[in-house]
């Protein structure tokens, strides 16, 4: 197993846990943490054995954005020429669900990291923001868009010019969490969750994924239709047959492709 300096991996059955751990930095994203993060993500993704994975940080803190210390003195060229934050596209390229579990802060490229995940979870003690306007810059992450698809463009407006920290219930009453739970809970709820998903057949579990992203990629008609094929396809799968098979059966099915 790869030995990481800023995140433990660690898998429970079915499903594989990667958790944020630079505690003297709140989980700042530095280039260290994107490469451990972006290449544990690819291995869990590549192994069939993995039907979800869990990302997650400390109690304190989810991740507190980029790595400040490590931007503040680099020039434009030099940002440009590297592209800066560009490898976290790699992350969203992962085809296998992650359920992201939110404690604390998650702030400026923390907040971006989490909008990133599919299902979203917040402790009751989460913290979200887009901060950066207070260090005289916007979301380099990928949280302007992500916001506004999420959230709409009064949320998203407020959090990102005025760098408002927004708390749990506000980030469920919006629409950027799905769920809110005791801290206490986070972490079996998550897993609870991720195995749940990693229970279900995985082409279906892939394709679903796969669906709903289009939704923020194509028109209605490009992705209703992007969805019909799919959905013809997984009719190509034994575990259709014996999804349905078990219905009319009355009882659970036992799927193959697991
Ligand atoms: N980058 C680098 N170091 C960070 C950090 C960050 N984003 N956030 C926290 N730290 C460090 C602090 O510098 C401090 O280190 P030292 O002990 O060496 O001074 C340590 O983590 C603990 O932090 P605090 O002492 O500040 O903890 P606190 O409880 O007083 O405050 C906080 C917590 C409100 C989250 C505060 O740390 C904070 O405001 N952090 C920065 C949040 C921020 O601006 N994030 C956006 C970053 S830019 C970005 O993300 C760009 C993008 O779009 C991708």
């Amino acid at each position: 197993r790869e030995t990481h300096r800023n995140i433990l991996v660690e898998t429970r059955g079915r499903v594989g846990i990667i958790t944020l751990n630079r505690p003297k930095a709140l989980n700042a994203l530095d280039e260290a943490t994107l490469r451990e993060v972006v290449s544990a993500s690819a291995a869990l993704d590549a192994d069939p054995g993995i039907g979800a994975i869990v990302l997650t940080g400390s109690e304190k803190a989810f991740a507190a954005g980029a790595d400040i210390k490590e931007m503040a003195g680099r020039g434009a060229p030099e940002m440009y020429l590297a592209d800066w934050f560009a490898g976290w596209e790699a992350f969203t390229r992962v085809r296998t669900p992650v359920i992201g579990a939110v404690a604390g802060y998650a702030l400026g490229g923390g907040c971006e990291l989490a909008m990133m995940c599919d299902i979203l979870l917040a402790a009751d003690t989460a913290r979200f923001g887009q901060p950066e306007i207070n260090l005289g810059v916007i979301p380099g992450m990928g949280g302007s868009q992500r916001l506004a698809r999420a959230v709409g463009k009064a949320k998203a407006m407020d959090m990102v010019l005025t760098g408002r920290m927004i708390d749990a219930e506000e980030a469920e009453r919006i629409g950027l969490v799905s769920r809110v739970v005791p801290a206490a809970d986070l972490l079996e709820e998550a897993l609870g969750v991720a195995e749940t998903v990693a229970a279900k057949s995985l082409p279906s579990v892939l394709a679903a994924k796969e669906a709903v992203n289009a939704a923020f990629e194509t028109t209605l008609a490009q992705g209703v239709q992007f969805e019909r094929r799919l959905f013809h396809a997984l009719f190509a799968t034994e575990d259709q047959k014996e999804g349905m098979a078990a219905f009319a059966e009355k009882r659970e099915p036992r799927f193959t492709h697991r």
